[in-house]
């Protein structure tokens, strides 16, 4: 198949085209079937062509497939906010608006948070990805590819080093960083927000510092700063609950989501404290196809089948077989290449590293390719592309999954 029409500057992980999928199993367009352990990288929790997002999906497009919610409202953008504000688990009244992508809820909340302090400054982390847009690049923790060859990008944006027990950088570490950061580069009263993923996805599934994600708390209390978490691929029970934060014992002030929000179809949010989201003026906020009618029944559907009993159940599923697997591969010392496993519940990395603990890069592109013979199909992360991430469906088969682990094991014994 030809990519002359299709701009080079798209990296491919996976050079196959693909045809159909059903819940964690897709086949290319030679009949070749592949277990899904990417999940268009965390967009499918709830599987490919989930059937009660199908049906709602059938029964939306017979109904309004557009209406600009700016030109005028629509049920399914009235309802899914309703159901949506009650999903996160916070003790605050929660609003907010819909968006096409996780990016663009990034940037809205940029924008939202302008308008409700009055200052710009944003601290972000290192390793850390909140999309590809220009403003959004400049948060991102990470230079190549993402801001090379851009110029100047939209600031003031500082970076903090991510405290996490999988990277090794502790809470003191961190605490010390922003120590210096107030006295050497940024007042404290011009800083609108701190941004942090409660999980790091791109730069390899690192769960943050617990004793860090309190303090941080604390801190942005004591001085007015927002604080935003991007739940964008850590969200809708990746974790095993409906968000990661949960698990760090805080409430956020805004949260991003996208991703999974919506089975499949483009739709991201920016949802928070309600006294934060209407002090841009009348029209700052919106777009013409955010909350489309056809994503927002998409997202409904989502909603419905993400129980807190089905989130814990699979989470646990998949954390189980996977750590339970991991641990199997260290103790038969599998591979002279298996470094650490990353992050929490559902959500895992896998380290390669060689035998003096430095990323092992070029193992891991010889393991997506093993793999893809295999028919199992892997995602990289990390710094240095020496991470694999782990995002199955959460309703993957018991079967499949252990299949997919069996091919990666086989594959792991093979690296050289
Ligand atoms: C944590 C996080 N934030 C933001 C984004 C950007 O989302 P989108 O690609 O939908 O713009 C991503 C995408 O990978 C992400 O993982």
């Amino acid at each position: 198949m030809s990519r002359e029409t299709i701009s080079q500057s798209i990296s491919i992980v996976h050079p196959i085209s693909l045809s159909h999928g059903k819940n964690a199993e897709v086949w290319d367009t030679t009949g070749k079937r592949y277990i899904d352990f990417v999940g268009g990288i965390g967009v499918l929790n709830l599987g490919h062509c989930h059937p009660g997002v199908v049906e709602a999906l059938r029964e939306q497009a017979t109904k309004l497939t557009h209406y600009a919610f700016n030109a005028a409202p629509h049920t399914p953008y009235i309802e899914l906010m309703d159901r949506l504000t009650a999903f996160i688990p916070v003790n605050y009244p929660v609003s907010g608006m819909l968006t096409n992508s996780g990016a663009e809820a990034a940037e809205n909340a940029l924008k939202i948070v302008r308008g409700a302090t009055g200052r710009t400054a944003v601290i972000a982390f290192d390793g850390a990805f909140h999309g590809r847009t220009l403003a959004t690049l400049n948060l991102n923790g990470k230079v190549a590819p993402y801001k090379q060859k851009v110029g100047v990008l939209p600031g003031p944006v500082y970076h903090l080093p991510y405290p996490s027990a999988d990277n090794g950088v502790s809470c003191a570490e961190a605490l010390k960083a922003m120590d210096r950061l107030f006295s050497v580069e940024i007042d404290i009263s011009d800083v609108a927000c701190f941004i942090i993923e409660p999980v790091q996805g791109e730069a390899g599934f690192l769960a943050l510092d617990i004793e860090f994600a309190q303090a941080l708390r604390r801190f942005c209390d004591e001085h007015d700063i927002l604080l935003i978490a991007d739940e964008i691929q850590s969200g809708f029970g990746r974790t095993g609950q409906r968000f990661a934060f949960s698990r760090l014992g805080i409430e956020p002030d805004l949260i991003l989501l996208g991703k999974s929000i919506a089975g499949g179809v483009p739709l991201g949010a920016v949802v928070g404290r309600k006294t934060l989201m209407d002090n841009l003026p009348k029209g700052g906020l919106g777009g013409t196809y955010s909350g489309n009618p056809i994503a927002c029944a998409a997202a409904l559907a989502t909603l419905d089948a993400m129980t807190d009993e089905h989130l814990q159940e699979w989470g646990s599923q998949q954390e189980e077989a996977i750590v339970g697997r991991y641990e199997a591969w260290r103790s038969q010392r599998l591979s002279p290449y298996l470094g650490r496993l990353t992050g929490v519940g559902a959500m895992r990395g896998i380290e390669l590293t060689s035998t003096d603990g430095t990323p092992a890069p070029q193992q891991l592109t010889q393991l997506l390719s093993l793999a893809r013979d295999a028919g199992l199909l892997l995602m990289p992360s990390g710094r240095s592309r020496h991470i694999i991430r782990l995002l199955a469906p959460l309703t993957i088969e018991p079967a499949v999954l252990e299949e997919g682990l069996d091919i990666l094991q086989a594959c792991l014994k093979q690296l050289v």
